[in-house]
C-alpha cells in the first residue's frame, strides 16, 4: 500500500528542468491525492516553464517513479510557478520576453486609419512617427498595410532587418524602428493573404520583433475597415486612432466609416488629420483649395474629436545623400506642421493618462 509520504519523498529529489533545483526546494508538488482502492495517484506539479520538451521528459520520469511505488494509474497536471515564486530563485521576467502586448506594457499604440486609399495615410504615419522621434520619444512603426506596404520605400530604407537570438531586429531610420511586410517579400512580389494569415502576421510583428522599450508604436493600417483593421481592433483593445482624410466633404464621409468602427470597438480617437488641404503658390502665397474644403473639420465634429492639423500639398525636399522620398525635413514647412501635430498628440495622450 503506497502512501502520500512515500510519493513525496520519491519525487522530491527530482529537479525542475529549468531552475535546476529539486522539487523539494521549489515546492513543486502542489497537490497530491490518492485513491487507495484503485491505486490511482493524482498530482499537480509546478515547474518554471510548461509546454517544453523538458516537461515531457519529466512527465515520463514522474509517472515511472509513482508506478514503481505501486500505483496503477497516475493523473498528472502541470502548472507554472508564479512570478513571485520564480523571483525567489532569482529568475526575473527576462525568461518570458516582455512583448508589447504584455499587460504591463507602457507603449501607446497609435493606429492611423482612413476610409480609403490614396489620402496620404502612409505619408502621415511615417512623418508622424519621425516627428514623435524628433521630440525625443521612442518610436516604432509597423507597416500593417500588408497589400500595399510602402513605408520602407517612403523612408528610403534599403536594409532588411536582421535576426538576433531568434528575434527580428527592426531597421532604424530617423530614430524610428521600422517593421514592414515589405521586408519579408522577395522582389516586391504581390502578396496574397487570407484573413487568418493576416492576423498571424500582425501577431508576429508584435511578439517576435525586438522593439525594446517604446513610447509609441504607430500602425499604418490598410485602407478601409477590412480584416486587418478588425484584427488590430481585437488584438489591441487599448489602441488609439488617428483618422486621415482629404478636405473634400465626401472623403470625410468615407473616412467617417473608419471612425465609426473605432468608436464601435471603443478605440479612442485622438483626432483627425486633414491631408492635401490646399496648395499654396510659392509665387503669390495664395492658397487654392484644390480638393475642396471643410472635410477635416466636419469629420472631427462628427466623431466628436479634434482636428489635429491640416497639411498642404507639397513634396518633401529630396536629399540625394540621405534619400527618403516621403519624409519632410524638420525645417520644411510641412515638417513643422508634423511637429505641431506630434506635440498635440503627445499632449492629448500623455496629459489624459495622468
Ligand atoms: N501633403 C501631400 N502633398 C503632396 N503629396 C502627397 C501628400 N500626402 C501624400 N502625398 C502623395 O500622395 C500619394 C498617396 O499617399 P500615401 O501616403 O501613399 O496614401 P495612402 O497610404 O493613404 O494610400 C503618394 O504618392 C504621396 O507621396
Ligand atoms: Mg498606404
Amino acid at each position: 500500500m503506497i502512501t502520500k509520504e512515500q510519493i513525496i519523498q520519491a519525487l522530491n529529489g527530482l529537479q525542475d528542468p529549468f531552475l535546476h533545483k529539486t522539487f523539494e526546494e521549489t515546492g513543486a508538488i502542489q497537490e497530491i491525492s490518492l485513491k487507495s482502492e484503485k491505486a490511482h495517484v493524482s498530482l499537480k506539479i509546478a515547474i518554471a516553464q510548461t509546454g517544453t520538451p523538458e516537461q515531457m521528459q519529466l512527465q515520463g520520469a514522474i509517472v515511472k517513479i509513482v508506478k514503481d511505488l505501486g500505483a496503477a494509474t497516475v493523473g498528472l497536471r502541470f502548472t507554472e510557478l508564479t512570478d513571485e515564486e520564480l523571483a525567489k530563485f532569482g529568475v526575473a521576467e527576462e525568461n518570458a520576453p516582455d512583448t508589447l502586448l504584455s499587460p504591463n506594457s507602457k507603449t501607446v499604440f497609435l493606429a492611423v486609419a482612413s476610409g480609403k486609399g490614396g489620402v496620404g495615410k502612409s505619408t502621415v504615419s511615417v512623418n508622424l512617427a519621425v516627428a514623435l522621434a524628433r521630440l525625443g520619444k521612442k518610436v516604432g512603426i509597423v507597416d500593417a498595410d500588408i497589400y500595399g506596404f510602402s513605408v520602407p520605400d517612403m523612408m528610403g530604407i534599403t536594409k532588411r532587418p536582421v535576426v538576433r537570438d531568434e528575434r527580428i531586429v527592426p531597421v532604424e531610420r530617423f530614430g524610428v524602428k521600422v517593421i514592414s511586410m515589405g521586408f519579408f517579400v522577395e522582389d516586391n512580389a504581390p502578396v496574397i493573404w487570407r484573413g487568418p494569415m493576416l492576423g498571424k502576421m500582425l501577431n508576429h510583428f508584435f511578439s517576435e520583433v525586438e522593439w525594446g522599450e517604446l513610447d509609441y508604436l504607430v500602425l499604418d493600417l490598410p485602407p478601409g475597415t477590412g480584416d486587418v483593421a478588425l484584427d488590430v481592433h481585437s488584438m489591441l483593445p487599448s489602441c488609439k486612432e488617428i483618422i486621415v482624410t482629404t478636405p473634400h466633404p465626401t472623403a470625410a464621409f468615407v473616412a467617417a466609416r473608419a471612425g465609426a468602427m473605432a468608436l464601435r470597438t471603443e478605440h479612442e480617437i485622438v483626432g483627425v488629420i486633414e491631408n492635401m488641404s490646399y496648395f499654396e503658390s510659392k509665387v503669390t502665397g495664395e492658397k487654392e483649395y484644390v480638393f475642396g474644403q471643410g472635410g477635416g473639420k466636419k469629420l472631427a465634429e462628427d466623431l466628436q474629436t479634434i482636428l489635429l492639423g491640416q497639411i498642404p500639398l507639397q513634396q518633401p525636399d529630396w536629399n540625394e545623400s540621405d534619400f527618403a522620398p516621403s519624409v519632410y525635413d524638420e525645417a520644411h514647412q510641412i515638417g513643422q506642421i508634423y511637429n505641431e501635430i506630434a506635440e498635440t498628440v503627445i499632449e492629448a495622450i500623455e496629459v489624459k493618462q495622468k
